[in-house]
């Protein structure tokens, strides 16, 4: 089994104690360093930029429904690949045709089955949530999960006004329109990794049907390697603010905002609905920490529905379930996890295109480059508690081995 480095005593001590680990020891251990985290963690959450249980309960409406939902959905009929899930976790999913169908004769879901992650995907999970998911029902079950998971930390006032306004034919669909003719979409992900710099990847990427990019995504300069087309932008207000600072320097100034843009929200904070409710209003954000904020200054002025998606809860806590189930999840510190912005950004693409390339995501070889393509001196890649990078990184590796996913390696081995 894998072990988080720094949090090795605490999962010690929580399993049955195992060979000639103290019981008492182990357990004093992972007190301790619990109390020694929770008295680092205001320090801690500010330059991880994790953003805990901040909203104030006053956000909630009074007429918030109170009572937990009876289990609505229905539970996967294969054999749940973590069967020692915690129910805490939530393992049950709602229900989305939307992605069931697909012309491509050699599309990744029509494929996936034989794989070894036949069992962990569901090809009904929601990938995205709008308009018709503002019911009080949906809400009272998914107020269970926090964070990036769920909607415990989102007033129902605040969650139905946001949703409601994704309210387009385009709001369920990751792509407004399928490529006429071509029956397989071809997707380009690409992560802000220095493997990219010099690569000259750019008009490979910028030859797909769709092109991914995600939070401190600078393109300008930087064409020959990474390209310039963006089809779609995947952030969270919070990883997209604390980019536009710490990449300023470098050249990040906006999220990219072309004609094509398409802004993919990864809600985990209601700054999310609260931001998203603004572009749609064209209005400052009324609240909250961004209070203020004028969304033009990030989208550009064409703040139309259609430009906005927003992804469902149910889909990040799938995918931190079934595809990057961390060992934190297994210690009192699971709730500061979630999997990264930029794997949401791949597996999102995994289930939504026929054929997958990545460029710029972690592989072995990692320490040869720069944490980012844009960096101006090499850095080292910084590895956070909130994300379990080496994980995502093995699953990149083995979804290659899979045939699923065509990862850009430089000059490495693959
Ligand atoms: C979507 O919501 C907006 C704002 O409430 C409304 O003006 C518009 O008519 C709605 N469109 C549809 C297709 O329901
Ligand atoms: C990208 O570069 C191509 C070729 O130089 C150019 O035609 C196109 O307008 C550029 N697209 C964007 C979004 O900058
Ligand atoms: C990017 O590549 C160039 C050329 O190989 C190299 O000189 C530069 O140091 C690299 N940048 C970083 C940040 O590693």
């Amino acid at each position: 089994m894998r072990r988080p480095p720094a949090l090795g005593c605490c999962r010690a001590a929580l399993a049955p104690c195992p060979g000639r680990c103290a019981r008492g020891a182990g357990l004093a251990l992972a007190l301790l360093a619990l109390l020694a985290l929770l008295l680092l963690l205001p320090a801690a959450q500010r330059r991880l930029g994790l953003e805990l249980s901040r909203t104030p309960t006053r956000l909630q409406a009074p007429r918030a429904p109170t009572t937990e939902a009876p289990e609505l959905v229905t539970r996967s009929p294969r054999p749940t690949p973590v069967p020692s899930l915690p129910p805490s976790l939530g393992d049950a999913y709602g229900r989305d045709e939307t992605y069931r169908s697909s012309e491509c004769p050699s599309s990744i879901r029509k494929r996936i089955a034989a794989t070894e992650f036949g069992a962990a995907f569901l090809a009904t999970v929601p990938v995205l949530q709008w308009a018709q998911h503002a019911r009080e029902e949906e809400y009272r079950r998914l107020r269970r999960y926090a964070g990036a998971h769920g909607w415990k930390n989102v007033g129902w006032d605040v969650l139905k006004a946001s949703l409601s306004l994704l309210n387009t034919s385009a709001s369920g669909l990751l792509a407004d329109s399928r490529q006429a003719s071509a029956p397989c979409v071809r997707c380009a992900v690409v992560g802000n990794g220095g493997i990219l710099n010099g690569s000259r990847m750019g008009p490979a990427i910028d030859a797909h049907h769709h092109v991914f990019r995600v939070n401190g995504a600078i393109t300008a300069g930087f064409e020959r390697d990474v390209g310039n087309r963006t089809s779609f932008y995947v952030f969270s207000t919070n990883t997209m603010m604390n980019s536009l600072s710490s990449y300023a320097a470098d050249g990040f100034k906006h999220p990219p905002q072309t004609p094509e843009t398409r802004y993919v929200f990864l809600p985990d904070h209601d700054r999310d609905y609260l931001l998203l409710r603004a572009a749609l209003t064209r209005q400052r954000v009324d609240r909250g920490r961004d209070k203020g904020a004028w969304p033009q200054d990030y989208f550009g002025q064409d703040l139309r529905a259609e430009k906005f998606r927003m992804l469902h809860p149910d889909f990040i806590r799938y995918l931190r379930n079934r595809f990057l189930r961390a060992d934190i999840l297994a210690t009192p510190l699971w709730p500061l996890y979630r999997p990264s912005t930029g794997a949401v950004m791949l597996l999102a693409a995994i289930h939504t295109c026929d054929e997958v390339s990545a460029f710029g995501f972690m592989t072995p070889g990692y320490r040869a480059y720069s944490d980012h393509y844009f960096d101006r001196r090499h850095k080292q890649v910084q590895f956070f508690a909130n994300h379990d990078l080496k994980l995502e990184m093995q699953l990149w590796q083995r979804l290659q081995r899979s045939g699923l996913l065509r990862l850009y390696t430089g000059t490495e081995r693959p």
